[in-house]
């Protein structure tokens, strides 16, 4: 019987033991979480702050995943077209020119004479015989057709232009003389492949207009490209020609290129592609 009292007294000692344990051990937990939370709670604030969601805005600009691109062939970037230079022009559209020209120019094979583009003083090829040639052969057509035509004027030297302008210049005034009278060394005439045509016995509309409104003028503004010439100074184009309209001045460029010009109805200038 006493046995059984003092087995019951060790048996209920043990127990408040194990109880004074537990309490013990969460007394400690408690404590030790407390303490972990008074010296780390800074970091667990910026811990929250990074997993902290973005706002709707941002989801929207950043989504989730990127369309995938489809393989793109890198294109080379278009070629640059290498634009002329402007020419610069005093007040009667020729080109200021720092130093005279020594050699003339030709663009795609054709020999250009104009107000942009000078011929050297001693350039001097006299009537060139391709072109004489083919003026003989279109009279002749001419004449089967009925027109006694002649041309009245053709070669000209850099001396004689000059002497020719300069009497333009002091009847009319430079002005007036630059829309009709090439200036020295821009003349086609120097290049001896233009020629001034007109109607015999019809001398009074020799470098008129009115020559291109008879029927031998007609005949030739509709013929000349069979024979390789051009009406060089159309109608409407003295700010590409730099002269006005003149009906009876025709430029040998050959049947290829002045049956071009004549179907597609520009000047050499917007033939050739310059000012
Ligand atoms: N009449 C033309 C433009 C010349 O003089 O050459
Ligand atoms: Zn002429």
């Amino acid at each position: 019987m006493r046995q059984s009292r003092v087995n019951k007294h060790n048996q209920s000692k043990k127990s408040n033991n194990v109880w004074k344990i537990i309490v013990m051990a969460l007394i400690s937990i408690i404590t030790s979480s407390v303490i972990f939370l008074l010296y780390y709670q800074e970091d667990l604030a910026i811990i929250e702050k990074l997993s902290i969601k973005p706002s709707v805005e941002e989801t929207v600009e950043q989504p989730v995943s990127e369309p995938e691109q489809p393989a793109t062939v890198e294109e080379p970037p278009p070629a640059v077209e290498e634009e002329p230079p402007v020419i610069q022009v005093d007040a009667g559209g020729y080109a200021v020119q720092a130093v005279p020209v020594t050699e003339p120019t030709y663009i795609d094979g054709v020999l250009v004479a104009s107000k942009k583009y000078p011929l050297p003083k001693d350039y001097h090829p006299g009537e060139q015989p391709e072109a004489k040639t083919a003026l003989t052969q279109m009279l002749a057509g001419a004449k089967e057709a009925g027109y006694n035509l002649a041309a009245f004027s053709g070669f000209r030297s850099y001396e004689y232009q000059e002497t020719l302008y300069q009497n333009y210049v002091n009847r009319d005034g430079q002005a007036a003389a630059d829309r009709y009278s090439a200036r020295p060394g821009h003349s086609e005439h120097q290049t001896g492949l233009a020629f001034d045509i007109g109607e015999q016995g019809q001398e009074d509309l020799w470098l008129t207009e009115q020559f291109g409104e008879t029927a031998a003028g007609k005949w030739l503004m509709d013929h000349a490209h069979q024979y390789g010439f051009i009406l060089r100074y159309p109608k409407g184009k003295e700010d590409i020609t730099g002269y006005r309209y003149e009906s009876w001045h025709y430029r040998y460029v050959g049947v290829e290129k002045a049956t071009a010009i004549k179907n597609s109805s520009v000047t050499l200038e917007e033939y050739l592609g310059i000012e």
